[in-house]
């Protein structure tokens, strides 16, 4: 087996300051590739998504995936590195997404990166792709300091915990069932929305009212854990029952293409009732826990990340409980909370300082959980 590790040599003298990373995002369906400077200022964070491909199957297809990172993360590298007016050899190290994420996929991104590591003779950096979602907010707001409760809300993962310093996590609790992204894309499905559901979601439910339908908070067992499945189900079944009255799809499309949307009539409930209904619900269910989570810990920061973090319904809720509670959330920007290689760039830097690098046998691990 090759276990050949890359020296630790940094491209500039030791005492230079300035530490450029490269990060490597391969997880999903975005071949990202981001380049940070001492694991705060964004040189560059280049994306090319195969979202276009998945959406006739209204879900991420693996092996096409895989496919497009092949075929794009050259591109996608290349552009990084003129965005950011660098050569490959101003390159200090190599973060990569080690998981979780589609095995096929991540393997792209892995031997990407020990090709980059190998010729460049830098140091390879595996990094958690939850945790990177997390230091997408210590990126975004230097003023806050582990520990916080971190919140990850993602399409494949719903997962609540303590973010200690040294790059250490502790979990509180995490989905028993569907992740709130999926469900958010189930429901858009079921909808006749289309994928992914989050963001057609979150548009239209400004057009409904919240609450109009009634859904369920299924409780968890511990009190931190998550459950969407209930509440998918209830709008199925909300669904399956008034399919008529509701023209599924059909009325959308009607909506979207109206410059003005339609008054809500308050004996007919729309769609967009519907997705504001489920989008009420699935809200409180994260802030409900979170909140949980401040009380029993004690710790008065928050970071959430992750594609649902883009939600505008969460934001203001949080911001909201946020003056409540006095207490410091942060939401990185849109651009950071979806899939992106800035974040495994940033976070490669604490994590370099530490000495986290890894030999060039490193495995990706499609199941790896903050750890
Ligand atoms: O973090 P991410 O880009 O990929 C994973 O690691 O899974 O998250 C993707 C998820 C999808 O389920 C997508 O529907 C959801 O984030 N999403 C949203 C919004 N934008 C993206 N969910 C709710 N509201 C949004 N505005
Ligand atoms: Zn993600």
């Amino acid at each position: 087996m090759l276990s050949r590790v890359v020296p630790i040599v940094p491209a500039q003298p030791p005492s230079a300051p300035t530490i450029r990373i490269v990060g490597i995002e391969t997880s999903c369906d975005e071949t990202a590739i981001g380049i940070v400077e001492n694991g705060r200022t964004v040189l560059s964070n280049a994306v090319a998504s195969s979202l276009k491909l998945h959406e006739p199957y209204g879900g991420v297809i693996p092996e096409i995936a895989a496919r497009m990172h092949v075929e794009t993360i050259w591109d996608v590298l290349n552009q990084s590195l003129s965005d950011a007016r660098l050569s490959p050899e101003q390159i200090d190290a190599i973060a990569v997404t080690q998981g979780p994420g589609l095995p096929g996929a991540l393997l792209i991104g892995l031997a990407f990166a020990k090709g980059l590591a190998l010729t460049l003779e830098r140091p390879l950096i595996p990094v958690d792709h939850l945790a990177a979602h997390l230091y997408a907010g210590e990126m975004t707001e230097p003023t806050i300091e582990p520990p916080y409760i971190g919140l990850v809300v993602s399409g494949g993962h719903t997962v609540l915990c303590v973010a200690h310093p040294d790059c250490r996590y502790e979990i509180l609790g995490e989905t028993k069932d569907d992740a709130v992204g999926e469900a958010f894309d189930k429901v858009a499905k079921l909808l006749g929305l289309g994928y992914p559901g989050g963001p057609v979601i979150d548009r239209l439910s400004d057009e409904g009212r919240a609450g109009v339908v009634a859904l369920p908070r299924v409780q968890t067992k511990q009190p931190l854990d998550f459950s969407f499945s209930g509440l998918k189900t209830a709008v199925y079944n909300y669904v399956q029952k008034h399919t008529e009255d509701l023209a599924v799809g059909s009325e959308l499309g009607a909506q979207e293409k109206s410059s003005q949307p339609p008054a809500p009539s308050p004996e007919r409930i729309s769609v967009a009732d519907v997705a504001a209904s489920f989008q009420q619900a699935a809200v409180e269910i994260l802030i409900v826990r979170t909140v949980r989570a401040c009380q029993r810990t004690g710790i008065k920061r928050v970071v959430v990340g992750g594609g649902v973090a883009c939600n505008r319904r969460l934001r203001s809720r949080f911001a909201e409980v946020a003056v409540e509670h006095k207490w410091q959330v942060v939401f990185p920007p849109a651009s950071l909370c979806v899939d992106n290689g800035a974040m495994v760039a940033g976070i490669a830097y604490p994590l370099l300082q530490r000495g986290r690098v890894a030999a060039l046998s490193l495995s990706s691990n499609p199941n790896l959980c903050l750890v």
